[in-house]
């Protein structure tokens, strides 16, 4: 088959990688890609919002089946688009992806399956919004109601930090028209997990989790990012939790998709709180996690190519996926400054000496080529993944990589799988 992935990051190199390993990738192209890609994809400079020239692309290099990275391809209706011109896509349709665009349409679909989630209310208007912060208990979540980037969810521990949370999304629009709804929300406590499962018309397969570290310091300190590590599995996640996580979330989230004709094909991204209470449903996201993918596509050894077969078939119940029975721990580099500014175009070596340590792989996000040297071009540059017999040998040997790598301008956490394992 010929393959093209559409994306730039760390999990489109993750995902440029398994598909490089299957034997029925017979070419493999990538849009726009990075320096890590271009290793073992053939990667095009095609404006993505020409979607005339995307397709004429596909019917050049007859590319059998596209991929879809991020989250904004699926909110444009990319997917709807290539599909409508007779080329297979894996990645869920607009509608469907609304589970993840619309933060009031997934809680509505999680209340009316009687998923468990935090108690919630929806806000249209400021001042109704307002009036409810005045008869709530504390802390409470407020929520930007569309794609705000990892930035739209404000965690209020006072009134006061709830109506300045509530001006920043609905009077100084600051995510644009994702604020122009709110949902508030009980604030709950645990442990968070990225849960992800493969899910087509009928049926839906496991893949796996990942524990994710979204602070861009050591003990989660600093600012909120896109994710700075994260590994998997840990000794939390007991037989009991993943039972009630398959009874209480999945199955009825598949027969949810099923009722509301929502046919969805690909991968979905529970994120969960794991509370006294049992798992809930924070957020669904349709689509692989940054970093999160990179640490699980390190285990799997199914062809994933294979996996995309069968779902796009509607034939998961078929099919069960394999994982080594190893631990990943993942750490992202980061340009100094990320999620703030940052300096680019600076050159990074011994990405090579690095991935020769045994159990390395290191996935290229904000990588660009210049004159053959590999310079940063982004907020996260690299994710550095080790596979070892435990978290804590994988943490050692990924560390023992980063070392390796000369960059002085990155940065990165120290204490990534540290604790919880
Ligand atoms: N109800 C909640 N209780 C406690 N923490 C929450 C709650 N909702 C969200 N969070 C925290 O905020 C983070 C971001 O919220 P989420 O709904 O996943 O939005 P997004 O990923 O779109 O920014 C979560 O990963 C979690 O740490
Ligand atoms: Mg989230």
């Amino acid at each position: 088959m010929n393959i093209l992935v559409l994306g730039g990051g760390g999990r489109e190199h993750a995902i440029c990688w398994a598909v490089k390993k299957s034997s029925k990738c017979k070419s493999l192209f990538c849009i726009p890609g990075n320096a890590g890609i271009s290793e073992i994809a053939n990667c095009k400079n095609l404006d993505l919002n020409k979607k005339n020239e995307l397709i004429r692309f596909c019917k050049e290099e007859k590319i059998d089946l596209v991929i879809i990275g991020p989250e904004q391809f699926l909110e444009e209706g990319l997917s709807d688009y290539i599909r409508s011109k007779g080329i297979r896509v894996f990645g869920p349709s607009k509608k469907a992806s609304m589970l993840e665009t619309s933060k009031a349409f997934a809680k509505r679909f999680l209340t009316k399956n009687k998923i468990k989630t935090a108690k919630y209310r929806e806000f249209k208007t400021f001042d109704s919004a307002l009036e409810y912060l005045s008869t709530t208990k504390y802390p409470i979540v407020i929520k930007a109601d569309g794609l705000a980037a990892g930035k739209g969810v404000i965690i209020c521990k006072t009134k006061n930090e709830a109506i300045s949370g509530l001006n920043i999304i609905m009077k100084k629009k600051k995510f644009g028209s994702a604020g122009k709804k709110v949902i508030i929300e009980e604030y709950l406590s645990g442990f968070e997990v990225s849960y992800f499962a493969f899910f087509d018309k009928n049926s839906f397969t496991k893949l796996g989790y990942a524990l994710d570290h979204k602070r861009a310091f050591n003990n989660d300190k600093g600012p909120n990012t896109g994710g700075m590590g994260c590994f998997s599995p840990t000794k939390k996640m007991t037989k009991d939790i993943e039972n009630q996580i398959e009874k209480k979330i999945l199955i009825p989230t598949s027969i949810g998709l099923k009722k509301d004709n929502l046919i969805y094909r690909g991968i979905l991204f529970f994120g969960l709180m794991i509370t006294p209470k049992g798992p809930y449903v924070i957020e669904y996201n349709v689509r692989f996690g940054d970093p999160e993918c990179q640490t699980l596509l390190r285990n799997l050894q199914t062809d994933i190519l294979k996996i995309i077969d069968y779902n796009l078939k509607d034939k998961l119940s078929d099919i069960t996926i394999r994982n080594k029975k190893q631990s990943v721990v993942c750490v992202v580099v980061a340009s100094k400054g990320y999620p703030g500014n940052y300096r680019k175009n600076k050159i990074l070596k011994n990405i090579s000496k690095a991935q020769s340590i045994k159990g390395v792989v290191v996935f290229h996000a904000g990588t660009s080529l210049e004159k053959n040297k590999i310079i940063s071009s982004g907020g996260r540059v690299l994710s550095v993944t080790a596979q070892a017999n435990s978290i804590i040998n994988a943490r050692k040997i990924a560390y023992k990589a980063i070392a390796l790598i000369d960059w002085k301008e990155g940065f990165f956490r120290e204490d990534i799988g540290q604790k919880n394992i």
